[in-house]
């Protein structure tokens, strides 16, 4: 038995040297993605309001901005079109000259290790702001997936390392999967956005992407936040549909989950440290509130910690940065 005083828990707190042996998770830069918003038009680097620091880039401007993060060693990043054309159906996400499309030629041409992801969902391209088709004023989740299988082919083809579906539809991983196994895309892994939840911490991306839905909200389809034995059954089908790396979305709210995924499945685990827990901090910190970078570290630890292999995040560039000074 040891109790105080013979145990005393600061003897091993004493100095950074004993601090680091018996630190049980560390942030790595290798864990992180980076999301970036890639918008029509030329030499365009625009701020995103709500987002300091976030730009929207127009293809010709993410060389410059991918070299920077693979000197930073942040090994992939996942794009979201940002269209000025939307109908209906979303069409421009089969655009083969889209500008997701277009987007992953050139960072592949520009730096060839970069691992590129692509977020599949209709939302960023349809009229309406919904993850998928109308049908009888709620979204079809079966008319959906064949799009959603197509706009993963239409990446895949275009170079695309990986494809995320964030859409919420029942079926889709499956869909996706046999889309791509059947058009030679075997190898390409599918990174399901499994657990994601109905998050009012989207905001500021909504406003980025300009994908607020323009009737209802998306409660049909993406989770109701109170829950999370359901979470671990929708994480659950997409491994049996053929997910490889399963995500849970957002992160700081749901630190439990993250949990509870990683304890119940061995698959990579993946959490999405969203837009508005990014602009709280952002927020925050100009206003000197809190110290900005030692509230991102501690943020991106605690995901960490709570067992995500992966973090998505738009802290991973700065992060990435801090981390190897
Ligand atoms: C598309 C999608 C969303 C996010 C990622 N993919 C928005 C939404 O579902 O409304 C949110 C990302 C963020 O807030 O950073 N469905």
């Amino acid at each position: 038995m040891s109790v105080f005083p013979e145990l005393r828990m600061r003897r091993l707190r004493k100095s950074p040297a004993l601090r680091s042996l018996v630190r049980e998770s560390q942030l790595d830069a290798g864990d992180l993605v980076f999301p970036l918003f890639v918008v029509e038009g030329k030499a365009i680097k625009r701020e995103i309001d709500a987002m300091p620091g976030i730009f929207h880039f127009s293809v010709d401007r993410l060389a410059a901005e991918v070299d920077e993060l693979v000197r930073l060693k942040v090994p992939a990043v996942l794009l979201f079109g940002v269209v000025d054309k939307k109908d209906e159906r979303g069409s421009a996400a089969l655009d083969p000259k889209g500008v997701v499309q277009r987007a992953v030629l050139t960072i592949k041409k520009a730096a060839p290790q970069m691992i590129v992801i692509t977020d599949i969902c209709l939302c960023e391209y349809t009229d309406h702001g919904h993850c998928g088709l109308i049908a009888d004023g709620d979204v079809d989740n079966d008319n959906t997936l064949p799009l959603l299988a197509a706009m993963a082919l239409s990446h895949a083809s275009s170079g695309a390392d990986m494809v995320a579906p964030s859409d919420m539809m029942d079926g889709r991983v499956m869909t996706i999967r046999k889309a791509l196994d059947a058009n030679g895309f075997s190898r390409i892994p599918i990174l399901s956005y499994a657990a994601k939840y109905a998050s009012a911490f989207y905001g500021p991306f909504r406003e980025a992407v300009g994908s607020a839905p323009r009737f209802g909200d998306r409660r049909s389809y993406q989770m109701d936040p109170p829950n999370v034995r359901e979470a671990l059954r929708e994480i659950e089908e997409d491994i049996k549909e053929g997910a490889d790396i399963v995500m849970v979305k957002p992160a700081l709210a749901y630190l439990d989950v993250i949990r509870r995924a990683r304890d119940s499945f061995n698959c990579p685990l993946a959490a999405y440290n969203v837009s508005g827990e990014y602009a709280m901090v952002k927020a925050a910190a100009s206003r000197g509130w809190i110290d900005g970078k030692k509230v991102t570290l501690e943020i991106l630890g605690s995901i960490k910690r709570a067992g995500a292999d992966i973090i998505i995040s738009y802290h991973a560039r700065e992060a990435a940065a801090w981390l190897a000074a």
